[in-house]
């Protein structure tokens, strides 16, 4: 090999070692974080609720996991639901959850949580 090409080959073997530097100081300024979105809450039947929430995030692949726990609403009693954990990929971007309503025309507050590594909490209210 003459020196010419050998330094060529000293820059190609540069210039990867540093894209693959800068790829990683990349990958660890990113924060992993759940942004909840939308919450939507739509009247489909006498006594029957959809509850919709959409999310978006950072630094989240596709295929992790994103489970939402509804721990239910205040006051107590006037609203009821089914499963109350939801498992889903994070490219889903959006659950369902279906509310029967015993009591109509009541304001509630309602917690949902986002589990596991990507934990947050989000409260809100509506009226039945
Ligand atoms: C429903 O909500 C009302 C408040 O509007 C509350 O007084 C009541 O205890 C709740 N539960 C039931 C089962 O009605
Ligand atoms: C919600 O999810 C469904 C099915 O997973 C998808 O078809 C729809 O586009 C999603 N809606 C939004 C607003 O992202
Ligand atoms: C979210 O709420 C649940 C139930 O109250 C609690 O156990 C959990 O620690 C909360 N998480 C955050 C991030 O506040």
């Amino acid at each position: 090999m003459n020196p010419r090409s050998q330094s060529v080959l000293i820059f190609i073997i540069a210039f990867l070692l540093f894209i693959d530097s800068s790829y990683t100081a990349k990958d660890v300024n990113i924060v992993k974080r759940i942004i909840p979105q939308l919450l939507k809450v739509k009247k489909v039947g006498e006594h029957k609720m959809i509850l919709e929430v959409e999310w978006d995030g950072t630094g989240i692949k596709n295929n992790e996991k994103v489970i939402t726990k509804l721990h239910g609403c205040t006051p107590d009693g006037n609203l009821s639901f089914r499963r109350y954990k939801k498992k889903h990929k994070f490219s889903d971007r959006n659950t369902t959850y279906e509310l029967a309503v015993h009591k109509k025309k009541v304001s509630v507050q309602c917690l949902l949580e986002f589990t596991g590594d990507l934990q947050t909490n989000v409260t809100f209210g509506f009226r039945t």
